[in-house]
Parts: structure tokens; sequence; C-alpha cells
């Protein structure tokens, strides 16, 4: 029997700004999931933020894109927002696009991570979660644990992944998906996921020859663009991510070894500006100084016919103080460039902006170059 882990997130309102998630916002959420695990519906939950997301984390036997999951998802955000409202935290209601549901959250504003496999004997998962960025953050991390022999030491010396692994790729402006051979081809994949804005990993499976099944992820990430959905900016897409690791996966260090750099993401302030990425505890996820920097944070649990031990607060170790103070310094490297490029995005990435008008303002007064 397979068991299926689903992330689902929303911001439904800041405490103060876009800084945290409110407490009894998540205290809503653990009893209306709670319940849930009375009920059945699912097997273990977390629920947890990172800055100002609120983080659903649950096991459960439905399958992705479970009506009565995401209908449980959508409530209790629903539930949260009316005490967001309540309370005046900011934006609430914020990533709720649509009033009514129709039983897939998919396309309504919260983002959604979840896969369905069989057990191994032993099943240690991850769930990374972001604030203050979009899905193409995990791009460079997810490349570097599943493809990258300078980071994951098995790819060369583990017969159990030294073929590699598949990698779905969407593009999310045109909305095809392709799959991707790696180490065949390396470079293809590269040429799109560099672009990370458009391209983003949704999926890496196991190969042909693995040991896991070839058609079972052993990695997912949340894609969805908010506002692609919208239409206009309505807050940054902060994804969330699952990943599984050893036996015939890469090491719990090779998956955390993907997040060492502190690598340049967008999000940031206004969802319009470059910065670093940096990985925290759950106590650091909050983002203040210039509504950042952006941040990621790593539960591990282990899972066994679907229920979860308490989760490891894996970025919190020390070892991650080094990525941290270099964050920190390039966070204010980047700050001293204010509103230029490239630490405020390309125009055409500009989303939450007064740029457009500032042009059709000025339009007459532009003359010809002769
Ligand atoms: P163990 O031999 O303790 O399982 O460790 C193997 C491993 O993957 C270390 O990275
Ligand atoms: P969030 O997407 O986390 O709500 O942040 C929005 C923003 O504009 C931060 O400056
Ligand atoms: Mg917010
Ligand atoms: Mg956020």
């Amino acid at each position: 029997m397979k068991t299926t882990f689903s992330i689902i997130k929303a911001d439904v309102g800041g405490w103060p700004g876009h800084a945290l998630v409110h407490p009894d916002l998540k205290e809503i959420a653990a009893i209306k999931l709670r319940d849930a695990q009375v009920s059945e519906l699912i097997i273990d939950y977390h629920v947890t933020n990172c800055g100002d997301d609120l983080e659903l984390i649950m096991t459960h036997k439905n399958g992705v894109d479970a009506k009565e999951i995401h209908n449980l998802a959508w409530d209790t955000f629903c539930e949260a927002t009316e005490r967001a409202s309540e309370l005046g935290l900011y934006g609430a209601g914020q990533d709720l696009l649509c009033d009514a549901f129709s039983g897939n959250i998919k396309g309504m504003g919260p983002g959604v991570a979840e896969m369905e496999f069989t057990e191994r004997k032993a099943e240690p998962i991850v769930a990374f979660m972001m604030d203050k960025t979009e899905p193409g953050a995990f791009n460079l991390p997810i490349f570097k644990i599943f493809a990258d022999p300078f980071n994951t030491a098995g790819l060369i010396i583990d017969p159990s992944i030294h073929d590699g692994f598949n990698f779905e790729v969407w593009d999310i402006l045109e909305h095809k998906h392709v799959l991707l051979r790696t180490p065949e081809e390396l470079y293809d994949l590269l040429a799109l996921i560099g672009a990370k804005s458009r391209f983003v990993i949704k999926r890496v499976f196991p190969k042909k020859t693995s040991k896991l099944p070839e058609s079972e992820p052993v990695a997912v990430i949340s894609t969805e663009k908010l506002y692609q959905i919208a239409g206009e900016y309505v807050g940054k897409d902060d994804p969330a991510g699952v990943v599984r690791a050893q036996s015939g996966l890469p090491a719990l260090g090779e998956v955390l070894e993907g997040f060492s750099l502190g690598h340049l993401v967008s999000g940031w302030m206004r969802g319009s500006h470059n910065g670093p990425l940096m990985p925290v505890s759950v106590k650091d996820a909050q983002c203040t100084r210039f509504d950042g920097p952006p941040r990621v944070i790593a539960l591990g649990f282990q899972m066994k016919n679907g229920k979860l031990t308490q989760p490891v607060d894996l970025f919190a170790d020390i070892a991650f103080d080094y990525t941290r103070q270099r964050a920190l310094e390039i966070t204010d490297y980047m700050r001293r460039h204010g509103p230029f490029e490239p630490h405020r995005l390309p125009m055409a990435d500009m989303e939450y902006t007064t740029l457009p008008k500032v042009m059709t303002k000025l339009g007459k007064r532009f003359k010809e170059v002769k």
C-alpha cells in the first residue's frame, strides 16, 4: 500500500506585515488536522510556519490531488483567515484567490507539494519550506542533490545511484513539461533550469535500473506561480518541497549539502529583488531585514506506515552557521545597490511595481535619439 506525503501551504495573514504566522493560526490548523487524524482522513500531520506562510504537512492514503485532502487544507486556511481578519493581521486571506472551492486546491493560490510512493523499510523524508522567494529557488539545490557529484558523493561511489536520476521540468509560461535524464542530458537540463523564473524542476524520479520504482517520485516541488494565477502581484509564491533520502537515494547529508551555498534567488522585498537564500532553524524563519533575506527551513522525519516521528529542525545545526554568515554578508552587499539591478529584478520580472506607470507618465517626454 502506498503512502502520500503532502505539504499544502498558504499565506493567510502576516504578523506583523509579512514577517511571521501568528500562533493562533497555527493552533487553528493543528486542531483541524488533529480532528482529521481522529476521523482517519489523514494518518499523521505537523503544522509549522516558514516566515508568514502557514505550512500543513500531512500523510494519508488518498494519493495526490485528493479532493478530501485539498478540501481539508482549504477549510483550514479559510478558518485561519477568519481569525487573521479578527486580529487584523496583514493581508488576511492573501493566498486564497477564489471564494468557491472546486475540489482541487491547485490554481487557487496555496502551494502544493505532494507525492505518493511505496514506503521503504526505513523512510527518511525531508520537508523543505521557503519564504520570500519563488519555485525556481529549488532548481539549484535539487540539481546539486540529484545530479552533481561535487555535492553528492553517492553519484560516484554508491552503485545504487550511480546511474543518476530523471528530472521532470516544467515550463511555467507555456504550461508544458519535459523529462530529462541525468547524467546523459545534464547540459540540456542546466540550459533550462538556469532560467529559473521560467523552467522549474517539478519532480525527480529514479532511473529504470534503480531498486526503487521508476514511476514513484523521490522529490517534488510546489510550482504554483501566484501572479500567473491572479494576473497581478499578490505576494510571492514561497515554495515547498519534499525530498526522500538514503538507501537508493542521496544520503540525508547530501540532501542538506545542496543548500550550503546560500545561492541567489528572486523574491525578498515586494517580490522584486535578488538575494541569498539563507538556511535557518524554524525559530529563525522570520523575514525582517528588508523583508528578508529569503529563508529556507528543513524538517526531517522518519516515516513508518504513514506515521511520522517528531521532526528534526535540520538547519538548526551550527554546521550551517558559515552559510548563514556568508548569506548575511551578501545581504548587506546586495542592499547597498538600492534600486539598481541586479539587486532589483530586471524589468521583465518586475511584478509589484510602478515601472509601467512611470513609463506611461513620461511617455510624451521621450524624444527620438537622432
Ligand atoms: P550509515 O552507514 O550509518 O547508514 O551511513 C551511510 C551514509 O549514508 C552516510 O552518509
Ligand atoms: P510574502 O509573499 O511572503 O507575503 O511577501 C510579500 C512581500 O511583498 C514582502 O515584501
Ligand atoms: Mg505575506
Ligand atoms: Mg511568504
